[in-house]
């Protein structure tokens, strides 16, 4: 079977982590000055790389290479050649133990753990125990954990993550360094799937990474599993495959900014294409989405009953919800800015300004 692309992408180094710099600054400082804590909490939204860095940490603090070669030590990376290293890649190391809590809640590992946690580590440095979804764990698992961190053996290491922090028990917390796991900017996700996208010679255009990208909402994982799926389900992938795959993400956001652009709020609409821009939309799509959103609300305007062509684009809240923003319609107005909207678009499709035709034709438009 051919492996997942998010496993066969996995960084095995600090240095590959995307997204994470003080993250991994921070644990990189601590590896090469060998100050390494007990316990981390790795928390934050799914798919950003935590299983990920903590597999990195617990090989850094193996590694066969670092303890031999003190100059290679300073690098405060893993070897991944080791026979150390390697096992922990292939989860067949003993000394590194995996909890998943969400499984069964963790009672017979944690109370296992207890007891294993007591030995002395059988061909490593130290024993490290990686508890994913930490959140789940049952409150005697939690205690059973509690005691442990209070009093732990000196060759003993603790990563716990989860995406629901806020569910750990102080208790647990203030025990632990604590890192946040950030989401993944759409831009260095682009990055990412390009990179990819060229390895694994797969036929797909710029536009349609570019909505992969965004749609994954800050997780790398997601990004790489759509990628995934939808290479292996045609030749050549085009922008209408992924949107078809995935859904048309845009409407919500092409509404909220129709909507101010319809109450004349030209300070939140600037604003909103800034984010839009930071976020890594594509000018042109959003542009033109805007141009069929607002002409369909001005149609019905003039005449709610065109609501009957509209059926098959629109669930029956979404066509409401247009009703409702055609009433906000200034027929004159808004159809002299439709006008500047397709220019606009024209004009952003050969220029290098991406998003400022847009913020113009607003400016002109809706200033008082
Ligand atoms: N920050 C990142 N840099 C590079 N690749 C990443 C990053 N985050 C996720 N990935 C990719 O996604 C895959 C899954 O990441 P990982 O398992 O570390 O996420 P996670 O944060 O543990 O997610 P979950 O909360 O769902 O357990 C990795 O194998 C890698 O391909
Ligand atoms: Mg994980
Ligand atoms: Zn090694």
């Amino acid at each position: 079977m051919k492996l997942a692309l998010y496993r066969k992408y996995r960084p095995k180094n600090f240095s590959e982590i995307i997204g994470q710099e003080t993250t991994v600054l921070i644990l990189k400082n601590a590896a090469i000055q060998n100050k390494i804590g007990h316990a981390y909490i790795f928390y934050g939204s799914r798919g950003t790389g935590k299983t990920t860095t903590a597999r990195i940490l617990a090989k850094v603090l193996n590694c066969k290479k670092r303890q031999e070669d003190s100059k290679f030590s300073e690098l405060g990376e893993p070897c991944n050649e080791c026979e150390i290293c390697q096992a922990i890649d292939n989860n067949s190391f003993l000394d590194v133990v995996e909890i998943d809590a969400a499984s069964n809640r963790g009672i017979d590992e944690i109370r296992n753990l207890k007891e294993g946690v007591q030995t002395s580590p059988s061909l490593g440095k130290y024993k490290i125990y990686i508890i994913d979804e930490v959140h789940m764990l049952t409150g005697a698992a939690f205690n059973a954990l509690l005691k442990t961190l209070e009093e732990p053996p000196r060759h003993a290491i603790f990563i716990l993550a989860t995406t629901e922090y806020e569910k750990l028990p102080s208790t647990i917390i203030s025990r632990a360094q604590r890192f946040l796991f950030k989401k993944v900017s759409a831009l260095k996700i682009l990055e990412k799937l390009k990179e990819i996208k060229e390895q694994e010679n797969i036929l797909i255009d710029d536009e349609a990474l570019e909505l992969i990208a965004r749609s994954s909402e800050g997780s790398l994982r997601d990004a790489e599993s759509i990628l995934d799926q939808i290479s292996s389900s045609a030749q050549k992938i085009t922008l209408d495959l992924v949107e078809e795959l995935i859904g048309k993400s845009s409407l919500k956001i092409i509404d909220q900014l129709t909507e101010m652009i319809l109450k004349n709020d030209l300070a939140s609409s600037l604003e909103y294409i800034r984010k839009l821009n930071d976020d890594g939309y594509n000018a042109s799509q959003i542009t033109k989405d805007l141009i069929s959103y607002l002409r369909k609300i001005i149609v019905l305007h003039v005449n709610p009953k065109f609501t009957d062509n509209f059926q098959n684009d629109f669930t029956k809240e979404e066509l409401k919800r247009l009703i409702d923003l055609s009433k906000l319609v200034n027929l004159d107005k808004h159809t002299v800015f439709l006008k500047y909207l397709i220019r606009a678009y024209s004009e952003i499709r050969y220029s290098p300004f991406s998003f400022i035709p847009l913020e113009i034709a607003l400016i002109e438009n809706l200033k008082q």
